[in-house]
């Protein structure tokens, strides 16, 4: 991708995220930006569409937005500027469909989508992961882990985070999410050991 494309796109995200405290922030679309293009190139699919769709993954998520249609105007409009062409912005789009964990364990359709899935869940592994995790349930006033039913960070580990290793679509991505998923396990481990207070 050209330097000034990147830069547009980089800017653009910034703009837009540089404040979120709930685990969405500008690093969080760089990263998954950066991974989507690195496991494109090992997979054999699209890099740049996989890049494109990995730093604007996020903007039309209706968790981060009141207005989803109005955002994918504002994401026409930045990929005309950008003189993306109308087919790659359809291979953007298809590739962003279906990316987030909460629409039910659906598998994109494209190549590119299934990969933009494996860098967003990987980002949600090993220490950022726990870091991400522990960022949203403090922004959202969520308990760190008790030993009542309530909703707790800890329980969401059981429930989203160490799920992901086998949800993940692509070779490539699972060498990568394993020593995560491994990290995770023995961040729980020494979390009990320290919660009850045993060394
Ligand atoms: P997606 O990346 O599919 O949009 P989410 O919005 O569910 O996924 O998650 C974004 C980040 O917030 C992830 O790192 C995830 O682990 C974290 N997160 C989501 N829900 C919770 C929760 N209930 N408690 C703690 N962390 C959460
Ligand atoms: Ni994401």
């Amino acid at each position: 991708m050209k330097k000034n494309t990147l830069e547009q796109l980089s800017s653009f995200i910034y703009n837009r995220f540089t404040h979120d405290a709930t685990g969405h922030d500008y690093y969080h679309m760089k990263r998954v930006a950066i991974t989507g293009k690195r496991l494109a190139l090992q997979e054999g699919a699209d890099p740049v569409v996989c890049e494109i769709a990995g730093w604007l993954h996020d903007v039309m998520d209706p968790k981060l937005t009141d207005d989803p249609d109005r955002e994918r105007q504002v994401i026409i409009d930045l990929l005309r500027s950008m003189y993306v062409s109308s087919e790659v912005q359809d291979q953007i789009f298809i590739a962003m469909e279906n990316v987030s964990f909460k629409t039910g364990h659906q598998v994109p359709t494209s190549l590119e989508g299934r990969i933009v899935q494996d860098a967003d869940r990987l980002d949600a592994m090993g220490a950022i992961g726990v870091a991400r995790a522990f960022a949203y349930g403090g922004a959202k006033g969520q308990a760190i882990h008790n030993e009542t039913s309530e909703k707790t960070t800890i329980q969401h580990f059981y429930e989203k985070l160490l799920t992901l290793q086998s949800l993940l679509n692509t070779d490539s991505a699972r060498k990568i999410g394993q020593q995560r998923h491994d990290f995770l396990k023995c961040y729980l481990d020494q979390f009990y050991e320290e919660w009850e207070c045993k060394n």
